[in-house]
């Protein structure tokens, strides 16, 4: 459409108001030409509906910038063209000139931004391309190399596919990220990622001019800081490119169709790769760096390593080598670093090889990428500044030659994905000394594997999306998000009008009732206790919500029913019961073979840690237990009750609550005692359960005649004696798998450790139940003494509901 240039901006606010309004109304186009301009309210939208580019007011400042966001998330702004020059209202435009230059103006006279150009269009075209590339080229020209402009070049804090990070050392151009300086100013902070291409060229995060994290130079597959990089492309999900020639050093992300992604420099400097769908309702962070304590610079001086499984002692001087300052050293402080024990006399000295470890700082080395690894250590031995050498490259069993002149600085051992590194010493004390690679550490594993499995659970989200997709359109072509809100009558009808011979069990929250619609589906309905707070709106609200949660091991939430006081939840039914119903009966028992509860264990596991990583409502359970957990027709373990506390008191995150919820037996201590939860108060009761299952005893009123612990501690106790085969149900009449048995007893007692931060997350959990790396040794457990537990002496119920089978559950407690 085009727009008559003869409407004065300055003149009439409501004017401009009612061409936003009819220019917003119009079709998108992804380009102008000195003919057209942009109006704050109008924007481009690339022809893929990528990208978007218009004016916008960044988190809560109401300053107007000219930036490049996501379509499908508009709070996402990956580049901004006036960081450091808002504008103060919204009289800004924004045109390209008949030579080829973007310029942003104010009230059409005051120049505010405008970019940069190398020569003269004959027909300027300023177009946001597909990439998210703002480009000004020249007429129809398609080819980069002759964009008079790209936005690519100049990057903010974000690196899409296709843009460079490093630098052409023939032009001087250099491409590096910079963070914003917070949500609300975009203008430049204090952290820049770049390659610096001193020395070997490194991936380095600087604070001002000091580096913060170093990840290190690029092996061939990935940098050397980054193990878990290369399990990321190996899923076929990236495919990097790393560059060094005469010319130009960079790094590059290739785009892949179906996944939309972006690295980005945060306000806090550390790097964050997000990856998402059109489809999906948010980001998914799968990768950040620095990752923990031995990923900040140097932290460990000088010829000495880090290593996170030595925690609190994170470092370790090479062998031939010791504390610069002892006293400090003890001291936990190590930036001293380690000197060598015995000089070193240039002439008499060997090569030590140490493995697993990450690169030291490469801006003081040189390398030759046509020499073998013999003829690397020739040259270092040549010159007495050189103190190390290994291979540059790691691929086809390693090539090329890297030499380290002055100290090794920054490394760190990795038990997969280290590289080996050869170091100078003294001949005299010893011989070739090799640094054992390390044991294993679960949080690096985790590193390595939690990206894959993040990325399964985008893929699942994109399969289930476009099945769920079907499903709808066969149903009916009914809105997918829309949640059936049932008659009363019909319920009531279902029920039988509530009769008591319909009544399934009595829930945390209300009594559960077997019902059958019209249609002959079977359903199980729960009737809310009437005291909840919420209104009816907002009640709809949250279990639409709810009902958006859907995976294999959650029960389905088919609908509600609300009227006046009068609120019900519609599930799907579930005809084998709870999981109590089986594992606490000595006949039953025998039902659930050890892979079944395997099965179920992980089952749940999965579950929950779905429930806790759905970034858009991070639903912390709060009452999980062995009647919340329901059977399928396999024997497939559904989680019931979850986001119950939600829908009945609305929204409450990690926090501190005055209302507590949750069954005694399942709650950690910080819970019962602080009334503090957060996801590792269902990490407890997760824990709590899975030692539940391999005993087939409660923990709960437990009673062992030798000592007075619960369940928790009867299996620590065993544990600490090491006999923990004596706690498993001999209802499995040592019909099981000795080591999956004692993988999950391991799990389930670290999953029940005192402090929450020692206790894992579910990813990790989800992990160590499915590999068969070394886990770490539990500490002592919460509640390990029943007879610690606070009852009612610390607590004034005010609202008491009505008992569950197999506990009390207490629903609302004031705090004192
Ligand atoms: C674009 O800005 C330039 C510089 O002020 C101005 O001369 C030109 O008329 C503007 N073009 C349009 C189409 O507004
Ligand atoms: C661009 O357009 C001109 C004429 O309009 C045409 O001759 C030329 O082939 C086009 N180039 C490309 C790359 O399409
Ligand atoms: C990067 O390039 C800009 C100009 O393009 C220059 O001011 C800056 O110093 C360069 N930075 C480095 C690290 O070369
Ligand atoms: C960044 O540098 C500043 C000044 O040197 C310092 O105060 C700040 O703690 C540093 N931030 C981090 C995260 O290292
Ligand atoms: C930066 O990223 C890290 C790692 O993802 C995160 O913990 C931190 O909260 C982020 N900081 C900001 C200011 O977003
Ligand atoms: C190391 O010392 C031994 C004897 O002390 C000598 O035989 C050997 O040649 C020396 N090696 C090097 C590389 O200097
Ligand atoms: C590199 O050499 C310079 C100059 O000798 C020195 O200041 C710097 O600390 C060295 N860097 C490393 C990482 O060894
Ligand atoms: C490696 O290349 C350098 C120059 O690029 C050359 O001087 C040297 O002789 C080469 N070395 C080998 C072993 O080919
Ligand atoms: C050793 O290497 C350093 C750094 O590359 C260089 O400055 C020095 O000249 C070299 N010394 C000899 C003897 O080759």
């Amino acid at each position: 459409m085009e727009r008559k240039s003869t409407a004065d901006f300055g003149m009439s606010f409501l004017l401009a108001c009612m061409l936003v309004f009819v220019l917003a109304a119009s079709a998108a186009t992804d380009n102008i030409t000195p003919s057209r301009s942009i109006i704050d309210g109008e924007t481009l939208v690339s022809s893929d509906e990528t990208f978007e580019l218009g004016f916008f007011s960044p988190g809560s400042s109401i300053k107007r910038y000219i930036g490049i966001w996501y379509k499908v998330s508009p709070e996402t702004v990956v580049w901004v063209a006036n960081r450091e020059a808002p504008l103060l209202d919204r009289f800004g435009v924004l045109n390209v000139t008949k030579e080829g230059t973007i310029n942003l103006l104010h009230k059409k006279t005051e120049m505010v931004w405008s970019s940069s150009r190398i020569r003269t269009a004959k027909n300027p075209v300023m177009q946001l391309l597909d990439s998210g590339n703002l480009v000004v080229k020249d007429g129809n020209e398609s080819d980069s190399a002759n964009f008079l402009w790209q936005s690519f070049d100049y990057p903010c804090d974000t690196l899409l596919p296709m843009m460079k990070l490093g630098k052409n050392f023939i032009t001087g151009m250099n491409w590096s990220l910079t963070s914003w300086k917070s949500p609300d100013d975009p203008a430049p902070g204090r952290f820049t990622a770049l390659i610096d291409p001193e020395g070997f060229p490194q991936l380095v995060v600087r604070n001002g001019s000091e580096i913060f994290y170093r990840g290190g130079s690029w092996n061939g597959e990935r940098f050397t800081g980054t193990p878990d990089l290369k399990q990321i492309e190996l899923s076929n999900l990236f495919k990097f490119e790393f560059e060094l020639n005469r010319n130009e050093v960079y790094y590059k992300g290739e785009p892949y169709p179906a996944l939309i992604s972006r690295l980005a420099v945060n306000e806090s400097g550390f790097l964050e790769r997000f990856v998402r769908t059109k489809q999906s309702e948010s980001w998914l962070e799968i990768y950040f760096a620095p990752r923990d304590e031995c990923d900040y610079y140097a932290v460990c001086g000088a010829y000495s390593s880090c290593n996170t499984n030595n925690s609190p002692r994170l470092c370790t001087c090479m062998d031939g080598f010791e504390p610069m300052f002892p006293t400090e050293w003890d001291r936990l402080k190590w930036s001293g670093g380690c000197t060598r024990m015995t000089t070193l006399a240039c002439r008499n000295s060997v090569f030590t090889k140490y493995n697993g470890l990450k690169f030291p700082d490469t801006s003081n080395s040189s390398f030759y990428t046509n020499m073998s690894l013999k003829e690397c250590q020739a040259e270092c031995s040549k010159n007495c500044s050189c103190m190390a050498y290994a291979n540059s490259d790691i691929r086809n069993g390693g090539s090329g030659c890297l030499l380290w002149f002055g100290d090794l600085i920054d490394m760190r051992i990795y038990i997969d994905g280290g590289q080996d590194l050869y170091v100078r010493m003294a001949n005299s004390t010893l011989g070739h000394l090799v640094v054992r690679k390390n044991s294993s550490e679960i949080k690096e594993v985790a590193i390595v594997v939690i990206p894959i499995i993040l990325i399964g659970l985008v893929w699942g989200g994109i399969v289930f999306y476009l099945r769920r997709k079907k499903l709808a359109k066969r149903v009916g072509g009914k809105d997918e998000m829309e949640l059936p809100v049932f008659d009363l009558d019909i319920i009531v009808k279902a029920t039988d009008n509530f009769l008591d011979n319909n009544k399934l069990g009595q829930g945390g929250f209300g009594p559960v009732y077997k019902g059958r619609l019209p249609e002959g589906q079977e359903i199980a309905v729960k009737r809310l206790s009437k005291s909840s707070g919420q209104g009816s709106e907002e009640f709809k609200n949250e279990v639409v919500l709810i009902a958006k949660l859907q995976h294999r091991n959650l029960v389905r939430l088919l609908g509600c029913s609300v009227q006046g006081d009068e609120k019900m939840l519609i599930y799907e039914y579930m005809p084998n019961k709870s999981l109590d119903y089986f594992i606490f009966d000595q006949a039953k028992g025998k039902l659930l073979d050890w892979r079944r509860r395997m099965h179920i264990i992980d089952g749940i596991a999965r579950g929950l840690l779905y429930l806790h990583q759905d970034s858009r409502l991070r639903i912390i359970h709060r009452d999980l237990k062995a009647s919340n957990v329901l059977l399928d027709n396999d024997m497939c373990p559904k989680i019931s009750d979850f986001g119950l506390a939600r829908t009945i008191w609305g929204d409450q995150t990690e926090a501190n609550t005055n209302k507590v919820v949750g069954t005694y037996g399942y709650m950690p201590p910080e819970y019962a005692v602080d009334g503090l939860f957060s996801i590792k108060s269902d990490v407890f009761s997760f824990g709590v359960l899975v030692l539940e299952i391999i005993s087939g005893k409660k923990n709960r009123g437990f009673f062992h005649p030798d000592h007075s612990h619960n369940l928790v501690g009867h299996a620590w106790k065993l544990w600490m004696e090491l006999k923990p085969l004596q706690f498993v149900d001999c209802n499995l009449e040592d019909c099981f798998v000795v080591s999956e048995v004692l993988r999950c007893i391991h799990v389930g007692l670290l999953c029940v450790q005192k402090r929450p931060e020692d206790r894992p997350n579910m990813s990790s959990v989800v992990l160590m139940l499915g590999s068969e790396n070394p886990l770490p040794e539990p500490k002592l457990p919460g509640f390990f003494t029943e007879r610690n537990l606070p009852e009612s002496e610390s607590y004034s119920s005010t609202h008491h509901e009505l008992a569950s089978e197999n506990g009390v559950t207490i629903s609302v407690l004031e705090a004192r």
